[in-house]
């Protein structure tokens, strides 16, 4: 399915509601492919639900594949990925090359976070920043940690840090615990809980890196206020497109936090904010 790129963030999210074997975005973000289980197409489901958000795809093709090979085809075309200057996220099914970079192991399935996304690698660019420049322990929590990509890069940069990390879907989930596993000695120092918020944590968590859409941040910046430490709170907020971080900016400036420093690449944000 082809779409302008003002409309790709929402077409997306229209997509995932669909039971999606993968879905896969083209680099400049406006070009989707994936997966469907369902048969038969669920073609005019897909034009309602698109229409109901106003989107009017550019182009839309169904054809027939057979699983494995979509998967198969998916997994020949996912390289290791480098991200910021110490990481480099490797297809489970691939050796880990020689590299002085830590070497985070990934097997997907069915959850975002392969380090491809420029969210997640800007997420990452940030927290990298902060935990080489200030070393630190403690704890960190993951909001909306998908496939663990974060926290496991995270936990090998900080050797003392502890990280909770949280997720509403149950499949990423399943994929997350399966790469801590994966991943032993990051893996072992993240604990994961399926939430749509923050329980039990006021006050608790000094760190906390967020990559959600920016829709979702304004639904949980209430909990993620409630479980930010109050003393020196650092906050990585990731997700936003162009235009949607103002906002996003100026109810955390309310809550006392300062912009320390922005990134951005191909349209998409990400905010490090401290009190
Ligand atoms: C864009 S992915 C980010 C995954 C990974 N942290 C990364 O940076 O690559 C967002 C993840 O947040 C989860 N999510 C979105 N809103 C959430 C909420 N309100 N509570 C918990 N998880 C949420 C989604 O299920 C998804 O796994």
């Amino acid at each position: 399915m082809v779409v302008t790129s003002a409309q790709a963030e929402i077409a997306q999210a229209v997509l995932w509601d669909f039971d999606l074997l993968g879905l896969e975005e083209s680099p400049k973000g406006a070009e989707f492919s994936v997966a469907v289980r369902e048969a038969p197409w669920p073609e005019a489901k897909l034009h309602e639900q698109l229409k109901s958000y106003n989107v009017t795809p550019l182009s839309l093709r169904f054809f027939p594949i057979e699983e494995e090979d979509w998967l198969a085809l998916w997994k020949e075309g996912w390289e290791p990925t480098a991200m910021g200057e110490r990481l480099l996220v490797v297809p489970a099914w691939l050796e880990p090359p020689n590299t002085k970079r830590n070497c985070v192991r990934i097997e997907p399935g069915m959850a975002f976070g392969t380090g491809t996304h420029p969210t997640t690698q800007l997420a990452y660019e940030v927290l990298e920043d902060l935990l080489v420049s200030h070393p630190r322990a403690g704890w960190m929590a993951d909001v909306g940690i998908g496939t663990g990509v974060l926290s496991l890069g995270a936990a090998m940069l900080a050797p003392g840090l502890k990280i909770f990390g949280t997720d509403y879907d149950a499949q990423a989930l399943l994929s997350c615990n399966k790469n801590l596993k994966l991943n032993p000695g990051a893996g072992d120092r993240i604990h994961l809980t399926r939430t749509l918020s923050l329980p039990c944590l006021a006050g608790a968590m000094p760190l906390i890196v967020a990559n959600v859409t920016a829709g979702e941040h304004e639904v949980l910046d209430a909990a993620i206020e409630h479980a930010l430490s109050r003393e020196h709170p650092t906050l990585i907020l990731s997700g936003f497109m162009s235009g949607q971080e103002k906002v996003a900016l100026e109810r955390w400036q309310h809550r006392g936090l300062k912009l320390q420093s922005r990134k951005e690449r191909d349209s998409w944000i990400a905010l490090h904010l401290q009190a």
